[in-house]
């Protein structure tokens, strides 16, 4: 079973990060193939955290190759500043541990500032996206105006490539957006300088991976964002500009889906979601106020506060169908402990009928109401637990009652943020 592909079933923040880091050290090569840095995955060593934006989570074991796939969006800029950080730190002291697509699209300034500009424009019914220009590079790369990193080896044709962007772009942020332009040189400038330093990180990823995978090599595909950000199947218009389901680990890697012979999917024992649009099992109250703080569910990338929630199976059936999931991660249920009744969302209602699917329309999910089933659960403290036996009967049920009904298997549940906090069911590559 050499290649795994781990998605968030959510929307987003589910752990990643801290689960692919916790597998990485049975793979050989960690890939990324969508998002960009939007992403924000927490890895905690030791104690030590480090918060990955770009970098797949696999960097802070020595000797496993990291790549960045085509499918992925690029702002160059972070990616330099993330590479300093970590060498900086001792974490990427062999530069040919880390190999970039060059048939990944670049993010610009131009791009962010249409990101923010466009937001601002849509005020109350904002997306509420992290800013970082992700949308309109994808955008551009969907109206085939977008630059790749590979023409970061070559600067004449960059500059020439720059300018058209950035003269075309600055006519819709004063012409339509009404913001301020941006000044080509200054950019052009900036990008020379920051292809110098990355320009030796492009490569054919596709060919690498695929012979990788030929040889027999473990390959981990680590997934951003969530299911529900998905921009076909998520809560449209409130998601990502990017296909966030396994099946786009091979458009986004560049290899067939054929190789790929095994999909985790990881959830919270809870919800949570970060910025705008619908969320059917959302607590306004102080319990999800409670959840919010003793999950520390603030964003990786932007701080803001999570909304928090009940775990909805309805929507998780719909992650395990869109992702043919085979195994399941469960975590942060130690954020769990102390609450009496947990309640599990195993419905929709709506108008007087059961829903029996995750509906496209906004409007049906903010109407509908989340029926539940109320399970018991249990006091202890969970952070120290080793094996699954050492799980209070309540938290135990809890989870077989999730195993059962998405009838998926358990692979994983994590109790806390270090790398060492997760009692391990199975083997991700056996
Ligand atoms: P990702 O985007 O899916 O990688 O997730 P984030 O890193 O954005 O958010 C997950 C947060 O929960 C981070 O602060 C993690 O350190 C933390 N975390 C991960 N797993 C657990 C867990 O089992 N228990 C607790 N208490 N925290 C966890
Ligand atoms: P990880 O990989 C949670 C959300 C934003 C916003 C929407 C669109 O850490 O799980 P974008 O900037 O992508 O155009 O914003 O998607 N979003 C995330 N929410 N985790 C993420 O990534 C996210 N990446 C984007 O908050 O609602
Ligand atoms: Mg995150």
């Amino acid at each position: 079973m050499p290649v795994v592909v781990l998605i968030g079933c959510q929307w987003g923040d589910e752990g990643k990060g801290k689960v692919v880091d916790f597998f990485a050290r049975k793979a050989e090569v960690v890939a990324r193939f969508q998002g960009g840095n939007n992403a924000g995955h927490t890895l905690v060593v030791s104690g030590e955290q480090v918060i990955l934006h770009l970098v797949p989570s696999g960097i802070l074991h020595p000797g496993k190759l990291c790549i960045i796939g085509n499918g992925v969006v690029i702002d160059p800029e972070v990616l330099l500043e993330e590479i300093e950080a970590l060498r900086a730190k001792g974490h990427l002291n062999d530069d040919s541990r880390l190999k970039i697509s060059d048939r990944a699209h670049l993010i610009l300034p131009v791009h962010k500032a249409v990101d923010l500009a466009s937001e601002n424009k849509k005020g109350a019914s904002k997306i509420g996206t992290t800013g970082r220009g992700i949308g309109p590079s994808y955008s551009d790369k969907a109206s085939r105006s977008g630059l790749r990193f590979g023409l970061l080896k070559n600067p004449d044709l960059l500059k020439n490539n720059l300018k058209k962007v950035i003269e075309e772009k600055n006519q819709y942020l004063t012409k339509v957006l009404k913001a301020e332009p941006m000044d080509p040189e200054k950019i052009i400038k900036k990008f020379i300088t920051l292809s110098k330093k990355l320009a030796g990180y492009s490569e054919n990823t596709g060919l690498l991976l695929h012979q990788l995978i030929k040889e027999g090599k473990k390959v981990l595909f680590e997934g951003a964002q969530g299911t529900m950000l998905d921009m076909d199947h998520g809560t449209y218009p409130f998601v990502t500009s990017s296909n966030t389901v396994s099946a786009a680990a091979a458009t986004g890697s560049g290899i067939g889906p054929k190789l790929i012979d095994r999909i985790i999917g990881i959830s919270k024992a809870y919800t949570t979601r970060v910025g705008g649009g619908p969320f059917p099992t959302e607590l306004k109250d102080e319990l999800g106020e409670k959840l919010r703080e003793r999950g520390g569910e603030y964003g990786s990338t932007t701080g803001r506060p999570r909304r928090c929630g009940w775990i909805d199976l309805v929507q998780l059936k719909y992650a395990v169908r869109l992702n043919s999931l085979t195994d399941l991660v469960v975590t942060k249920l130690d954020v769990l402990s102390g609450i009496d009744q947990i309640k599990v969302c195993v419905g929709y209602q709506y108008q007087g009928e059961l829903l029996n699917d995750f509906p496209a329309e906004i409007e049906i999910l903010d109407a509908l109401e989340p029926v539940y089933k109320e399970v018991k659960g249990w006091k202890e403290d969970l952070s120290g637990a080793k094996e699954f036996n050492e799980l209070p009967f309540a938290a135990r049920d809890y989870l077989k009652f999730i195993q059962d009904e998405l009838a998926v298997p358990l692979l994983a549940v994590s109790v806390g943020k270090d790398r060492e906090q997760i009692i391990p069911l199975g083997e991700p590559f056996q």
